[in-house]
């Protein structure tokens, strides 16, 4: 079972990073330009921005290719190689971003403002956002990696680890609310 749980958070990490890094290196411009729906809301608000998105996404390239790198040693799978490996790694770093995007849209026309919480939706958009994509341009390398095992791992424990980190940011002072 402990090997589940590793190799889950293995595959996930490329997903996992991009959240905590887009706390850290957000700012500046946000990606709706501050412009509102026709709801007269926000269309995405001021916590989704194109510095998160940006480091965010390569940051969940970057750990991923530096754990291609030490998979043999590690005895953990690879994100393939080559032209492959980029997609595969993009689409799970790209797809945990665009699902929190998604999830902020779907917020802000519930009338949740910016930083509120919304139960299950704030812990899994990321993971349904990378998990959809990677299946979408990656289906046999997905397939073979995020097998049903691994892939109710990744629902038990992304929460968890999620708001685990957000009370670490919270109490760093990196995040105004620990969710
Ligand atoms: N962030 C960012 N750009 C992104 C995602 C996140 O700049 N694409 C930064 C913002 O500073 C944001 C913080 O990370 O406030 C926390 O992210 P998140 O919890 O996803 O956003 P919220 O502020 O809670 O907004 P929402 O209610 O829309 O989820
Ligand atoms: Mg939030």
């Amino acid at each position: 079972m402990l090997e589940v749980i590793l190799k889950s958070i293995w595959l996930m990490l490329p997903a996992y990073l991009p959240n905590p890094v887009a706390v850290l290196t957000g700012g500046g411009t946000p990606i709706d330009f501050g412009k509102r729906f026709f709801d007269g809301k926000r269309i995405l608000g001021d916590g989704k921005t194109f510095r998160g998105l940006f480091f965010g996404t390569l940051s969940g390239i970057l750990i991923g290719l530096f754990e291609n790198f030490v998979a043999p040693f590690a005895k953990m799978p690879s994100f393939g190689s080559g032209a492959e490996s980029f997609l595969i790694l993009l689409s799970l770093s790209l797809g945990a971003m665009l699902g929190d995007i998604t999830k902020s849209f779907f917020k802000r026309r519930l009338g949740f403002e910016r930083g509120s919480m919304l139960p299950l939706a704030d812990q899994l958009d990321f993971v349904a956002g990378a998990l959809l994509l990677c299946y979408f341009t990656s289906t046999s390398w997905f397939s073979s990696n995020f097998t049903k095992e691994v892939i109710i791992t990744v629902l038990i424990i992304s929460p968890i680890l999620h708001l685990t980190v957000n009370f670490i940011g919270y109490k760093m002072g990196r995040k105004p609310v620990p969710w």
